[in-house]
């Protein structure tokens, strides 16, 4: 064309700060002064969208990095023609990306315009994208193009019907609304306009992403790819396995790239994004954001995602029978919240010589060692040396059949650990507060069996292995009362008997150094996991805890 486009930017449709900045983008272009470095300056058109809005976390409205798009656009190897979609398109990262490395594929930019497609609720928010790639076809182009393919509407449930099927690539980050938490639950309304849609595949407490991963699958191609960044957590966590396998069946995940924590500014969270593709070969890469390095690791099976992180982790891969679980053998329970307050009205300093039981918390619970009267522990927003616990003589009906449950004999679990960190509690003493798990064995004299087997190298591997993504950090899991339960046990065997015995010298003596490494030995025996890999992970993870 090679006359200077005429720019008709909707300023009264902007945000007055995005304006203001097209506004001096657009001049620029009409006097023919741009570089290379445009684009970063369209990309930041977003970010200044981004400043304006109250609160993010509300709305789940937290826009990608350019670097961050133009990472994923290139590993998912976006093609002149491909047609793309970006399902909460925000102001239109992921598309501009796209659009550059089509233009760099030679397509032309009317085409590159006219294969673009994205919708967003915020219709502010899709007016910043309208006017980006507006601009950049203005830049790239010479023209003035109109982009009809940006729509404003509920992703979930307002895509209109000839998208689907019909993408070669859907890529984005859609909004992460945790169901947790009451400022991004969903209302009942909008939980039944998702249950239709979704059918068994939602449940109640279904991140909102992983729907817009179910989404993605629905709207690309048979030969299409997938790819969304999404909470780390959603590669274990329960309330999102149906989807994993749904997906799994229809367009597996191929590879994953781990973004880590450092991706959004206004977010810590670690997130990553499954790459969904018909897969040729039997493994899967891992891919670091801002790396050049990648892991092949064997692909998953049906939904279980998390095993890919782990295995980028280094967590050594374990195989168990699942013949007979720990819920054959032992009662697995996380305690409800009314007990938390129900111990935070009764908890009290230790006298000398107190019988009264003893408050465990997670940060008391080590590998084979209760540190009460060791560490100080905060509780109920106070500091204790020796907390206990002063229960009436007549305690309400609820708790005292709660009491009855605690105060046996049971291994008390912690939750958020690298490798499991368990003590069994053998006199029943030790009244455990959210969000300790306790075992409690149908046999008593299963104890120390159970403990070696829940604390083995074994049981370590193959819990982060599941849960992998799901704790607070990378290197964390956190183990669910569900998941310890379907935690496979040895067949009996002298391995288990003897594993059983220095399970127990080592929390009654505080025996470590030469003997964690016989019974992670005899464990692995046990379990038939012997490899010196597994036993030497659990080792090092064992004595950074002890150091
Ligand atoms: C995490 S931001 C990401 C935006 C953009 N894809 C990016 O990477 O910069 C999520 C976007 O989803 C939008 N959003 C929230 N709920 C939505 C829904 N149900 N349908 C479509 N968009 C939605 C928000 O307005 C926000 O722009």
């Amino acid at each position: 064309m090679g006359t200077r486009p005429s720019l008709k930017l909707d300023q009264v449709a902007l945000p007055l700060t995005v304006a203001k900045a097209a506004n001096a983008l657009a001049k620029r272009l009409e006097a023919g002064d741009a570089d290379e470095e445009l684009i970063h300056e369209l990309a930041d058109l977003g970010q200044l969208r981004q400043k304006d809005l109250d609160d993010h976390r509300t709305s789940g409205a937290v826009f990608t990095p350019y670097s961050v798009a133009q990472e994923l656009v290139r590993e998912v190897g976006i093609e002149a023609g491909d047609s793309v979609c970006d399902p909460s398109v925000g102001p239109g990262v992921f598309l501009l990306a796209a659009a550059e490395q089509k233009f760099r594929n030679g397509e032309s930019v009317p085409s590159i315009i006219n294969s673009l497609r994205g919708i967003d609720i915020d219709p502010l928010t899709v007016e910043v994208a309208r006017t980006t790639l507006q601009l950049w076809a203005a830049w790239r182009g010479k023209q003035w193009l109109a982009i009809d393919q940006l729509i404003v509407g509920d992703g979930l449930l307002d895509v209109p019907s000839h998208w689907y099927g019909g993408c070669d690539v859907v890529i984005g980050n859609p909004p992460f609304l945790g169901q947790l938490k009451s400022e991004t639950a969903r209302d009942s309304m909008r939980a039944k306009a998702l249950k239709e849609r979704f059918g068994d595949l939602y449940t109640a407490y279904v991140d909102e992403s992983m729907l817009f991963l179910l989404l993605g699958v629905e709207l690309s191609s048979a030969t299409g790819t997938v790819v969304l960044i999404v909470p780390a957590s959603l590669l274990g966590s329960d309330s999102s396995r149906p989807a994993r396998e749904w997906i799994d069946d229809k367009l597996p995940l191929k590879d994953l790239w781990v973004g880590g924590r450092s991706v959004f500014d206004v977010a810590a969270v670690e997130v990553v994004a499954p790459i969904l593709q018909q897969r040729q070969d039997r493994n899967c890469r891992v891919i670091r954001y801002e790396s050049q390095d990648t892991i092949e690791v064997p692909s998953a099976t049906a939904g279980q995602w998390s095993r890919l992180l782990a295995a980028a982790n280094g967590t050594p891969t374990v195989t168990l029978a699942a013949d007979v679980t720990l819920r054959d053998q032992a009662s697995v329970t996380a305690d409800f919240r009314d007990a938390y307050y129900w111990l935070a009205e009764r908890v009290e300093e230790a006298d000398l010589e107190d019988s009264r039981p003893k408050l465990a918390t997670v940060g008391l619970i080590d590998p084979f060692c209760f540190m009460h009267g060791a560490v100080d522990t905060r509780f109920a927003k106070q500091k204790f040396e020796r907390p206990v616990i002063q229960i009436e003589d007549d305690p309400p009906p609820k708790f005292t059949k709660w009491l009855d449950q605690k105060l046996q004999p049971k291994l008390l679990v912690a939750t958020q650990t690298r490798i499991v960190e368990c003590y069994a509690d053998t006199k029943g003493e030790l009244l455990p507060s959210t969000p300790l798990l306790s075992v409690a064995p149908m046999e008593e004299t299963q104890l120390w069996h159970l403990m070696a087997a829940v604390a083995s190298p074994a049981a370590s591997a193959w819990l982060a292995s599941v849960a992998a993504g799901t704790g607070l950090s990378q290197a964390t899991m956190r183990i669910r009362a569900s998941l310890l339960a379907d935690l496979p046990l040895p067949l009996p065997s002298e391995s288990w008997d003897e594993g059983a015995y220095l399970a127990r010298k080592m929390q009654e003596e505080q025996a470590y150094e030469d003997v964690s490494i016989r019974f992670g030995e005899v464990m692995n025996q046990a379990y038939d996991t012997a490899s010196e890999e597994l036993l030497s992970w659990w080792i090092s993870r064992l004595q950074k805890k002890q150091a």
